[in-house]
Parts: structure tokens; C-alpha cells; sequence
């Protein structure tokens, strides 16, 4: 089966490619990308116009697929249908399930259950028994099975000297430790960000620094034992501040942050909606500045979503009660290009990088983020000019808790190829159908 994507611009950061090509398909490899492919090679064909781009598929290294254990919230199968929708190919789930995901049999359950959903689903394995603290998994052994990294994610590593082992101990596999950075002795009781709004709205706070003292300590860390630590949702400016810094000393870090810290801002929680409620939580509009800076100057490595499924029901509750985290593969894409390429402030390579190459990279996903010959064909169509609402309701994820419902996003992936199958295609884009020549 050949499929040509005929006139898009293609967009490659891997290897610095931005330029009007066509790309062939075939099976499940990309089987060429030149200026002028006949039509008549493929079986059938994509047209497009430089005003599309076509890239590798887009990578999100940190969801919620709640499997096993809650599938009330979302399975395998639907948060890898949401994934295709938001143009994703490539996910890496974290480990705070029901079990946990801490044992050989608990990654091999994994990489079965990702098998139908026919995208690239890996597993990033507990740290810590249990989310526990108290004693390390096997992270060898994990990593011989398919983990790719290890967190206990929902959950800090309490201890210094847990972590201190368990970076010495990946250091000789060279992979990243993921920090979920925060002191909870600092959170207390918080349910939302420590400033002006948290008093107006009468709700405990969480001071940033309960985010920063964290990643103080895991750079000292890092720098002490050679480990990789990669920091996961960061959403202060003062840990901006310190990864930059750290950086530009050489150490071995890299981080992420989420599209809903770059939009949004802890003045959202006036109508004490739990949909703006997660962990870390929205925090000040000064640090949402830090924050768009640190992507622009590469402080900040990758966009992740932290796709975070709750029932409509948990999420009914006030906002004190209900639980943290919000769904966002589906939501995404929009909102990076409506904030950072409708706003000039990034380009499309730039974008990509963010949402592809850069996050394979640090996850050593091989066959994940480079749209090369060769290469598994995990391709994303998109259409940065389409317009749409987003309305939950129409999510194929199980859960509804977006904080950007009503909101109006321009861009969208229209098609999504994962090893060569078309697994989405957006309805508005019917004037952009793929056209079988048989
Ligand atoms: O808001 C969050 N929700 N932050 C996390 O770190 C965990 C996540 C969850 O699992 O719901």
C-alpha cells in the first residue's frame, strides 16, 4: 500500500528540514520524501498545499492512561484514540496506576495492552516500590522490558538519598529520572497556587517554592552523582530560574512544561471550577511570562501535557475536594500554535522540536520523532489555520476536565498516520480527503 502526501510543507527539526515536498508512504515506512513524486506510484493520495505541514508524529512524554485500574477515567484504547486526535503517535504513560507500574509483568501489561491502539505506547516505570519511597524497582531489569525512564510521578521522591541511589543506579543506563518536583511538607493542605487569588478565593495555597526547592535539590543531585534528571511539568519562574542556570553550567538536565501553564494562570480559579485545578497548579501571570521565555530560549526542552482523566463526577465536586489534573492531548497542538505561532513568537521547526524531535531524543524513542526515509511512517497532517471550538463533548478521551472548553483554538492535526495506517482524520478536513486511485 503506497500513500503520497502530495505538496505539504514538510517540517523535520531532526534534520533541519522546512520546505514545500511530497512524501511517500509505504506499509509502514516512510518510503521517500522528494520535490516531485508521481502521482501515479501511489495507490492513493493526500492532496495538500504549502499551507499544511505534514511532520513526524507528534511525541507526549507524560499522560495519564489510568491503566490498569480506572477505566471509568480512560483505557489504553481511548487515551490512544485522543492521542491520534491531537496528532500524537508516541506517548510515554506514567506509572501511578492501579497497580503500579513498578514490575517486569506490570511493563509487559503495558506494551500489550498499546498493541491494538496500533500507536507507540512506553512505559516510564515507578522509581520507588509502590510510589512508596522506600525501595527502588529494578530499574535494569525495567528497562530491558521497554521502560524508558522512571518516575514516581503524582508523587515526589521524598527522599534525597532515594533519589541520590536511583540516579547513580540509571546513570549507568543513561536514562532520565523524571522529577515530579515538589515538597509536600510545603504544600500542606494547598489546592491551588499561593498568591493574591488564593486569598481573594479564601483556598490554601501552594507557595512556588514547593515546586523550586525540589528542583534545587535534584540539579544538586544531578551535579553530584552525573545522573540525568529530566523535570516534569515545571510551572514556576523561580524553577525556570534555576534550570537555566544549571544549564548553562553543563549539567545533564532537561525539562518540560505544559500548555496549560503557558495559557493560563491561577486567576482562572475565580469561578472555583475544578477543570483549572492540577498539580502543580495554574501559578501567576508572571511566571506564565517566565515561562513562554524559557521556551523561546531553550531553558525548557518539551511541551507534555500531563493528561490528567477524571470522572465528571470527581470532578463535580468543590474545588478544594476534587482531584488534581486535566486532560490535554486533544488540546494541545491548538494551543501551542494559537499561543506561539499566531503570536510570532515560535516557529513551526521550533514548535515540532518541542512537541517531537527533542522529546524522542531524551527518551531515546528510535522510531519516534524524524520524518526520514526509512523511518517508521508516524506522520501528522496539520492545518494551522483551521478554527475550532473546543467542546469536551466531543473528545474521543473518556474524561471531559479540559480547561480550555469554550475556548476558540486556530490549528489542528487533520490526518494522523501511525506505522503507516491513517488512525484519524479530522471532518472539516473532508475537502482534504484522501483520494484512493483504484
Ligand atoms: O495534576 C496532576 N494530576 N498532577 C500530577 O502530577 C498527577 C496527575 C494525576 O495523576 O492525576
Amino acid at each position: 500500500m503506497k500513500t503520497l502526501l502530495k505538496g505539504g510543507r514538510v517540517i523535520n527539526p531532526a534534520t533541519n528540514l522546512d520546505a514545500v515536498m511530497d512524501v511517500l508512504i509505504e506499509d509502514n515506512l516512510v518510503a521517500a520524501i522528494e520535490t516531485n513524486i508521481p502521482a501515479a506510484q501511489a495507490d492513493e493520495v493526500l492532496e495538500l498545499s504549502a499551507g499544511y505541514w505534514v511532520v513526524p508524529g507528534l511525541v507526549d512524554v507524560h499522560v495519564h492512561f489510568r491503566d490498569p485500574g480506572n477505566p471509568d477515567k480512560e483505557t489504553t484504547l481511548t487515551g490512544a484514540a485522543a492521542a491520534v486526535a491531537g496528532g500524537f503517535t508516541t506517548v510515554c504513560v506514567m506509572p501511578n496506576t492501579s497497580p503500579v507500574i513498578d514490575s517486569t509483568p506490570m511493563v509487559q501489561y503495558l506494551f500489550n495492552a498499546a498493541l491494538p491502539t496500533g500507536i507507540q505506547i512506553f512505559p516510564i516505570a515507578a522509581v520507588t516500590r509502590g510510589l512508596e519511597g522506600e525501595e527502588m524497582t529494578p530499574i535494569g531489569t525495567l528497562l530491558q522490558n521497554g521502560a524508558v525512564g522512571f518516575s514516581d510521578d503524582g508523587r515526589p521522591v521524598a527522599s534525597a538519598n532515594m533519589m541520590r541511589k536511583a540516579l547513580e543506579y540509571s546513570k549507568m543506563f543513561d536514562v532520565p529520572i523524571v522529577c515530579h518536583a515538589e515538597d509536600c511538607t510545603l504544600c500542606g493542605n494547598g489546592v491551588m497556587h499561593e498568591g493574591y487569588y488564593s486569598t481573594l478565593l479564601g483556598l490554601p495555597g501552594i507557595p512556588s517554592v514547593a515546586e523550586s526547592v525540589m528542583v534545587a535539590r535534584d540539579i544538586e543531585l544531578a551535579r553530584f552523582t552525573g545522573g540525568r534528571v529530566h523535570f516534569a511539568h515545571i510551572s514556576s519562574k523561580e524553577s525556570v530560574a534555576l534550570i537555566r542556570k544549571a544549564k548553562a553550567e553543563g549539567l545533564n538536565i532537561t525539562a518540560e512544561t505544559t500548555p496549560h501553564y503557558l495559557a493560563l494562570t491561577d486567576a482562572c480559579c475565580q469561578g472555583y471550577d475544578p477543570d483549572f485545578k492540577m498539580n502543580g497548579p495554574l501559578r501567576a501571570e508572571t511566571d506564565r511570562q517566565a515561562l513562554i521565555a524559557a521556551i523561546e530560549d531553550g531553558t525548557i526542552d518539551v511541551i507534555a501535557t500531563d493528561h490528567a482523566p477524571h470522572t465528571p463526577d470527581e470532578k463535580s465536586m468543590a474545588f478544594d475536594c476534587a482531584p488534581n489534573g486535566v486532560v490535554g492531548l486533544e488540546t494541545s497542538l491548538g494551543v501551542m500554535l494559537t499561543h506561539f505561532y499566531h503570536a510570532n513568537r515560535l516557529q513551526p521547526l521550533d514548535i515540532i522540536r518541542l512537541m517531537s524531535s527533542r522529546p524522542a531524543e531524551i527518551f531515546k524513542l528510535k522510531a519516534s520523532g524524524n520524518l526520514a526515509v526509512g523511518q517508521r511512517a508516524d506522520v501528522t497532517v496539520i492545518d494551522p489555520e483551521l478554527e475550532w471550538k473546543v467542546n469536551p463533548a466531543q473528545f474521543k478521551s473518556k474524561s471531559r476536565n479540559t480547561p480550555f472548553k469554550g475556548q476558540t483554538l486556530k490549528g489542528k492535526a487533520i490526518y494522523t498516520f501511525a506505522n503507516g495506517r491513517c488512525l484519524f482524520q479530522q471532518a472539516e478536513a473532508a475537502g482534504k480527503a484522501l483520494a484512493s486511485k483504484a
